[in-house]
C-alpha cells in the first residue's frame, strides 16, 4: 500500500531512507535545512515541502533523522504534532528517547524511536535492520512503510528501548573492534602477514567464539556462575601472561588493560573459581 511519508533530515542517512521510501513506491515529501541535498530527491519523484510545518502537514507518518536530539526539537518546536506520528530515527540515547515520546505526546502526536542498525548504503536492501519502540499502535499502522527502508524489529513499548539495544549492539562490537586490532597489532609485531592471520585464523576463531556466547547470559539470568569451560582465576593468569607479550614484543596492551583489572578484581574478591560471565556483578 502506498503511504504519504514525509522525511525531514537528508544527510546520508535521511538521503537512503527516502531513497528507499520512493523505491517502494511512496509518496515521499522531503525537507533538510540545507535546501540543495533535496534536489536528487524530487528528480526521483519526491515533494519538496518548503518549511518543516509544512512537510509534518504533509503526512501521517512523519520521519526524522538528523544529527541529534537536540535539533529534532529545534526543527520540530513550532509544529503542532496533531494525529501524526513521529518516527524518531535520530541515534540518542535512552532518556532522550523517553522525552521525545512525552514531548510528542504533549504536542497531540503518537511516537516511536528507531535505531537504525546498518549503514546508508544498505538501507533497502536485505541485512539491514531497525529497531523500533514506543507506540506499538503506531508501528503497526506503518510496519510495511518501514519495511521498504529496512527489516523492522519492534522491541517493546518503552520508547528507550530501541536505543539502548543500539547502544548495546555497538557496544558489543567496540568489545570486539578491540579485540581484533590488539591482536593484529602482536601479530603485526612478528611481521606474519596480516590477511592469512585474520582471515584463515582469527575470523573463523571470534565466529566460534560468538557462536558460544548465548550460552554465558543463562549464568547471568540465574546469577550462578559455576563454571565447567574455564574458570576467572584461569583467565587472571591468562590476561598476565597475554599482557607480558605483548611488553615483550613492543605492542601496548591498552585495550585489553580494561577488562584485565575487572578480572583482577573480580578474582581479588574471592570468585576465582567462577566462570567468566561472573564479570557482569562487578559492572552493576
Ligand atoms: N550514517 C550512518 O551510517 C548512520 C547509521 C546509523 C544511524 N545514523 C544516524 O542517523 C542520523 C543522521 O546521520 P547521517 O549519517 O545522515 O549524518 P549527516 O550526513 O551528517 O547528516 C546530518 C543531518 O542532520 C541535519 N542537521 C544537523 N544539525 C541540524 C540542526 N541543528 N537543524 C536541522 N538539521 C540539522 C543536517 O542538515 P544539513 O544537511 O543542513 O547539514 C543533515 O540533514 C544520526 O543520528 C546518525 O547517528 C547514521
Amino acid at each position: 500500500m502506498s503511504e504519504e511519508i514525509s522525511i525531514i533530515g537528508l544527510g546520508l542517512m535521511g538521503a537512503a531512507l527516502a531513497g528507499s521510501l520512493l523505491d517502494a513506491g511512496h509518496r515521499v515529501t522531503v525537507w533538510n535545512r540545507s535546501a540543495d541535498k533535496a534536489e536528487p530527491l524530487v528528480a526521483r519523484g519526491a515533494t519538496r515541502a518548503a518549511t518543516v510545518a509544512e512537510a509534518v502537514a504533509a503526512s501521517p507518518l512523519v520521519i526524522v533523522c538528523v544529527l541529534d536530539y537536540p535539533a529534532v526539537y529545534e526543527l520540530l518546536a513550532d509544529t503542532p504534532l496533531t494525529g501524526r506520528v513521529v518516527a524518531n530515527l535520530t541515534t540518542g540515547r535512552p532518556v532522550e528517547a523517553r522525552q521525545a515520546a512525552e514531548w510528542v505526546a504533549a504536542r497531540g502526536g503518537d511516537y516511536v524511536d528507531g535505531g537504525i542498525m546498518a549503514v546508508p548504503q544498505m538501507i533497502g536492501r536485505p541485512g539491514a535492520l531497525v529497531l523500533y519502540s514506543g507506540s506499538q499502535a503506531a508501528f503497526d499502522r506503518f510496519e510495511e512503510a518501514f519495511r521498504a527502508m529496512a527489516e523492522p524489529r519492534f522491541v517493546g513499548t518503552d520508547p528507550g528501548l530501541a536505543p539502548l539495544l543500539d547502544l548495546a549492539m555497538l557496544t558489543g562490537m567496540y568489545g570486539q573492534i578491540a579485540g581484533f586490532l590488539e591482536a593484529v597489532a602482536l601479530v603485526d609485531s612478528a611481521g606474519y602477514p596480516l590477511t592469512e592471520f585474520t582471515s584463515t585464523l582469527l575470523v573463523p576463531w571470534l565466529n566460534a567464539m560468538a557462536a558460544a556466547q548465548p550460552e554465558w547470559v543463562k549464568s547471568v539470568e540465574s546469577r550462578d556462575y559455576t563454571t565447567l569451560v574455564s574458570n576467572l582465576e584461569i583467565n587472571r593468569s591468562g590476561l598476565e601472561n597475554l599482557v607480558r607479550a605483548f611488553r615483550e614484543q613492543q605492542v601496548k596492551p591498552d585495550l585489553l588493560l580494561p577488562l584485565k583489572a575487572i578480572v583482577d578484581q573480580r578474582t581479588a574478591r574471592g570468585h576465582g573459581a567462577e566462570g567468566l560471565p561472573g564479570l557482569v556483578e562487578e559492572l552493576r
